[in-house]
């Protein structure tokens, strides 16, 4: 058990900050006492006095007793202040905010290095599951071949909901968020976003590799439609909105995020409700299957709590992989396996962009494909044709070099 007396101040008493709050008074152990809340709306009935709230940020950041922040707030712009802020002034900081962490990750490894104090986020990535302290101490540089899983409870669950329950999207977005599952703008679940920072922070944590949010491609759930549905039960199929990241032996990375048929041979298939799932691929140990919820006030606190704990005993990232410098460079050029529907006048214009094509219908107003495309085409075809476009893998095949070969091969 640690002897260091933790003095926290907390940002933010929502969803995970009130499960935060409980958690910790029901963990006897653990040296830590919350001194000071900061939130922002002064009409909100509070479940505790008022004497524990603040609405200024700096009763917290200039009190010498708080010596930890916990950041748990829904706006990724303050909370990059607040976070700063705190590392500067050498408090130890947890926060569970991806977007925030995605946008800053340089700035946020500068001001750790320079203010050696440290910054924990296991809450940030797959909530309860404990992946980033998996990736960051067990997992060598050179062990780690992929990771791929998925990494959004809520998308999670509308998924299965409207699969499974038949329900209808909109009522299964609504009861994500009535039970604090989503984020407070749907659209960084739906659209793939909240996806693809968590991809950027697994990215750093297992290869080493910092992106910028732009560098790594998102399509979410949000124009998944009929068609596909019925393609996914018709063939015993389900679809998951899946992170992927991988390395070539050439020290290339693949990372993008995309919604998924998957069979009941992938252990992805059983990952449902709001439930995340995380496989990595090691050079000698093959697979290791992590899983755990994704969302919720609980779980989530729950990996706060566990880095709150950590801080006892000094625990800190040491970004090994990114301090080896290895070079590697993120690239487009996977070849994938998709469904792609798309409305009739299109399938000129899409029936190009393919390397090869196994099936493909067209009725009076749309249609669908099913075939072999680089990911840079998809990423192409989106910017003009989002809307207009549904995207649902059903394989990653290879990267440019042995797609040539493949294509020579199958020609
Ligand atoms: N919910 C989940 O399952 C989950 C899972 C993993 C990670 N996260 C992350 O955890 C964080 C919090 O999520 P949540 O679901 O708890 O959000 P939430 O229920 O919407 O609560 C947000 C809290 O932040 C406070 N807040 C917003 N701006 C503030 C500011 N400038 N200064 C002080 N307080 C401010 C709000 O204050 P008021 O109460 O005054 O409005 C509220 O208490 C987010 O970064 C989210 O991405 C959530």
């Amino acid at each position: 058990m640690s002897e260091k007396k933790l003095t926290i101040g907390l940002f933010g008493f929502g969803c995970v900050g009130f499960g935060l709050y409980e958690v910790l008074h029901k963990t006897a152990g653990l040296k830590a006492n919350i001194k000071k809340i900061c939130i922002k709306n002064k009409d909100k009935k509070r479940e505790i006095e008022a004497q524990h709230f603040t609405y200024d940020k700096n009763d917290i950041l200039n009190d010498d007793e708080i010596n930890v922040v916990v950041e748990l707030i829904d706006d990724a712009d303050a909370a990059f202040e607040i976070v700063s802020a705190a590392l500067k002034k050498g408090k130890a900081v947890v926060s569970a905010n991806k977007k925030m962490i995605a946008e800053h990750f340089t700035e946020l490894l500068e001001l750790q290095k320079e203010y050696g104090a440290p910054l924990l986020y296991e809450a940030a990535a797959c909530a309860s599951m404990p992946i980033i302290r998996n990736l960051e101490e067990y997992y060598d540089n050179d062990l780690l071949e992929s990771i791929e899983g998925i990494v959004n409870g809520s998308t999670n669950y509308i998924l299965t909901k409207t699969l499974e329950e038949n329900l209808s999207y909109e009522e299964a977005l609504k009861q994500a968020q009535e039970k604090g599952f989503a984020e407070s703008n749907p659209l960084l679940d739906v659209g793939g976003f909240d996806a693809k920072y968590k991809l950027l922070i697994l990215l750093a944590h297992s290869f080493g590799y910092i992106a910028q949010p732009d560098d790594i491609f998102n399509i979410g759930i949000d124009n998944i439609g009929e068609l596909e549905l019925r393609y996914a039960k018709e063939k015993g199929l389900k679809i998951k909105l899946v992170a992927h990241a991988f390395k070539e032996e050439d020290g290339s990375l693949s990372a993008f995020v995309i919604p998924k048929f998957v069979s009941t041979e992938d252990r992805l298939y059983h990952v449902d409700d709001v439930f995340n799932g995380i496989i990595t691929k090691t050079s000698f140990a093959d697979t290791h299957f992590f899983v755990g919820r994704g969302a919720g006030a609980y779980p989530t606190a729950s990996a706060v709590l566990s880095d709150i704990s950590a801080l006892g005993y000094d625990y800190k990232y040491e970004y090994k992989k990114i301090y080896q410098k290895e070079n590697l460079v993120l690239l487009d050029d996977v070849l994938l396996k998709v469904l792609v529907r798309h409305q009739k006048e299109d399938t000129l214009l899409l029936k190009e962009q393919f390397v090869s094509i196994e099936e493909a219908y067209t009725n009076n107003d749309s249609g669908y494909i099913t075939g072999n495309i680089f990911l840079k085409n998809i990423k192409d075809l989106y910017i003009d044709y989002n809307s207009r476009l549904s995207f649902v893998l059903l394989e990653v095949l290879f990267n440019k070099e042995k797609a040539v070969l493949y294509d020579l091969e199958t020609a």
